[in-house]
């Protein structure tokens, strides 16, 4: 990739951007100019160019990233005309191939999720469907999980969400132990100490289960049995597999 185009400047376009920088991209990012307080301190930070106009930016960029939420999808593509063949990475959350395809009708559409750890170059990179260009563009952002089909793509959709919810968890984790009067830093640092170490384990034996790896951990008569014993009685689980399919029915609706 030798220049990247932005539409829409936002929240997640600009950790793509701070991760592709980190990684030593050097080539052209070119920003579309909404939002102008945000992409000027961008251009600045990050050696970026602010256009005068999405068009401009479709012109300019050899690949062009769509960074608009859904709604604002359409507006957009009536303001844009990209080159046949041209790819258009799309960030946006539940909109389709089809409808990729029908709004920008000479691109060569490719969905991406991607969460804030972009910024450090430590993201889960979902790409749907297989497309080396945009593999190779956007792979020092993460790591790249390749998916063929689009129901795939949106059970990545809601493990990215999965994302934003372990911060919850681990903040009640934490303020349960501030609560018994550990600093918060302290309380911080072993809540992500363990879940880093939980992490690790898992990673390094991919030849086990999950639950196997934890019930190797939880045996007869230890303290983490115990509390196990609490935790699968009550509905904890039963909650995060409910608020995954509030996701996956969302993103099903939109993407038809
Ligand atoms: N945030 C996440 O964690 C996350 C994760 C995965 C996927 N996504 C997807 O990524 C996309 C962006 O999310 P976000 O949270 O970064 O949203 P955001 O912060 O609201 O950024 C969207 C940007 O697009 C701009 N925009 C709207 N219409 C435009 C137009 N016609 N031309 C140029 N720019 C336009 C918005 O400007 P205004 O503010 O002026 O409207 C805003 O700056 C969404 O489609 C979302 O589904 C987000």
């Amino acid at each position: 990739m030798h220049s990247l185009g932005i539409l829409g400047v936002g929240e997640l376009t600009e950790k793509v951007v701070m991760g592709l920088r980190s990684s030593g991209f050097d080539g052209a990012i070119l920003l579309s100019p909404r939002n102008a307080q945000r992409a000027e301190a961008l251009a600045h930070t990050q050696g970026c160019q602010v256009l005068p106009s999405n068009q401009a930016v479709v012109d300019q960029a050899e690949l062009v990233m769509l960074g608009v939420r859904p709604a604002a999808l359409a507006q957009l593509a009536s303001e844009v005309r990209l080159r046949p063949g041209q790819r258009l990475v799309s960030l946006a959350a539940g909109v389709g191939l089809a409808q990729l395809q029908a709004a920008f009708p000479a691109a060569h559409c490719v969905r991406v999720m991607l969460s804030y750890a972009a910024q450090h170059n430590q993201a889960t990179v979902v790409v749907c469907p297989p497309d080396v260009p945009t593999e190779q563009g956007l792979g020092a952002l993460g790591n790249l999980v390749v998916l063929q089909d689009e129901a795939a793509f949106e059970l990545a959709t809601v493990a990215a969400c999965m994302n934003g919810w372990f911060y919850f968890l681990l903040h009640d984790l934490q303020q349960w132990l501030t609560d018994k009067g550990l600093p918060a830093a302290e309380a911080r640092a072993l809540v992500l100490g363990n879940l880093h170490d939980c992490v690790t384990s898992a990673q390094r034996q991919p030849e086990h289960t999950l639950k196997a790896l934890g019930q190797a951990i939880a045996t007869p008569g230890t303290f983490t049995a115990d509390g196990l014993a609490v935790l699968m009685h009550q509905p904890v689980s039963a909650s995060w597999g409910a608020a995954c399919e509030v996701v996956l029915d969302g993103l099903l609706t939109r993407s038809r």
